[in-house]
């Protein structure tokens, strides 16, 4: 199921017309489909099914509790990345022996409090942290149990600052780095080595850097298996790309499967997934209202009341996201659809076609479910947008837009 289709020329989310969602809610306005959440998780968990992987949604793909209680429904574990997702996490039902914490500046107050709820395992980055961790478990008279991360020099073929497994990025340690590591971190009192980690980059299209890194690795987790009694964690990170233009490709879940699916068979481990962005990217929209159409001498710019600030991929990465009427309109303009921050830099698409509007309009911004209310600031003073859950026929608020007011809590 899509999640956004139109019926007789106006846009709907699942059986709910959207422009009764922006007169409703206001703009602007992120708008989540609950089923297509749902249905993207089981496609996921089916496809996988031979492999019986725990899925641990990136919650900092879309944090919000209503999408993270969706994917707990549906049986799935977590991926987080610092104390305020635990806390979400917990906030949300989660049970933290399923959770696992990533990053790479993980504080004291953190990993104790991951410690204190019992987490599945960390993430470990550098030796340094593994040493930081064994003494915080000391600490609480606990043991925690880690999983380092390696960067296997892959390339996954993505925007650069979506890549991670390179030898050039700050994440993970390089394949003789890690065997070293977990030579060091078993001599500490206060840790259990119970497996490996990897994430080589995210938005990837294909999936061989996916089974490349796994060929890279597979010797140095035979060698772990051999080593340590515990270890039985393989965690293959997350990554997996969405279709933002039309004519995008990304893998289907199967054929993940297929090529990871021997390798890991043949290791023996339980496997742990960290989908984000495949699970909840394309289940959102952010709706805008058009507020100004201004003209030069070389384009159009459509001036909406959504900027930079509520979905940055934009601006920081020159994604792409469709531009969808909400209502369909015949003809296109040829410009910048931008919004009202002083930044040049400020555009949800630029030197596009963009459908033909005029002030008043709708429109909705594609792709949005991930890394767009999480990436959301309150930059020139502008609340962040409220989210809207969308379940058939229904529809809610799950989170309310922000005030004036919360733009100023705590100062003094
Ligand atoms: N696991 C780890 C350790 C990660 O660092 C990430 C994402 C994920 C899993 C989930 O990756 P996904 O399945 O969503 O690709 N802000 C960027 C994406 C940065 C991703 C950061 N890490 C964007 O807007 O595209």
């Amino acid at each position: 199921m899509e999640a956004f289709g139109y019926r007789e020329g106006e846009l709907f989310a699942e059986g709910t017309a959207v422009r009764d969602l922006a007169d409703r809610y206001g703009t602007p306005l992120y708008v989540y489909s609950r089923n297509h959440l749902r249905q993207r998780y089981r496609a996921l968990a089916d496809a996988m099914a031979a492999i019986q992987p725990l899925i641990c949604y990136s919650v900092k793909a879309n944090s919000n509790g209503a999408v993270i209680r969706t994917f707990l429904e549906e049986g799935a574990g977590l991926d987080i990345v610092s104390g305020g997702e635990l806390y979400r996490a917990r906030r949300a039902g989660a049970d933290p022996a399923r959770v696992v914490f990533a990053g790479v500046g993980k504080t004291r107050a953190e990993i104790e409090y991951a410690l204190r709820e019992g987490i599945l395992f960390f993430t470990v980055e550098s030796e340094a942290e593994a040493a930081r961790i064994a003494a915080c478990a000391r600490g609480l008279n606990t043991t925690g149990r880690i999983a380092f991360r390696v960067n296997p020099d892959v390339d996954p073929s993505t925007h650069t600052y979506m890549t991670t497994g390179k030898k050039e990025n700050k994440f993970g340690l390089d394949l003789e780095r890690t065997r070293r590591a977990y030579e060091t971190a078993a001599g500490l009192d206060g840790l259990e080595i119970v497996g490996l980690h990897m994430h080589i980059g995210s938005q990837i299209l294909d999936v061989r850097p996916f089974a490349a890194a796994l060929e890279k690795v597979a010797g140095l987790c035979r060698e772990l298996r051999e080593a340590y009694p515990a270890f039985r964690y393989l965690d293959l990170g997350g990554g997996l790309g969405i279709r933002y233009r039309p004519d995008d490709a990304p893998p289907e879940p199967a054929a993940f499967a297929r090529a990871v699916g021997p390798a890991v068979h043949a290791l023996g481990l339980s496997v742990v997934m960290e989908p984000g962005r495949f699970l909840t990217g394309n289940a959102g929209l952010l709706v805008c209202r058009v507020q100004y159409i201004k003209e030069n001498a070389l384009k159009t710019f459509v001036v909406t009341d959504a900027a930079m600030n509520d979905l940055i991929r934009p601006s920081l990465y020159e994604a792409h996201h469709e531009i969808l009427p909400v209502t369909r309109r015949e003809g296109t303009v040829y410009g910048d659809l931008v919004g009202p921050v002083c930044e040049s830099g400020d555009f949800l698409a630029r030197e596009r076609e963009l459908p033909r509007v005029a002030e008043g309009d709708l429109l909705a911004v594609g792709s949005a479910g991930a890394y767009g209310f999480t990436m959301a600031s309150t930059y020139n003073s502008r609340p962040r947008p409220a989210e809207v859950m969308v379940d058939g026929e229904e529809s809610w608020v799950v989170r309310d837009r922000e005030t004036w007011e919360d733009l100023v809590r705590g100062e003094r």
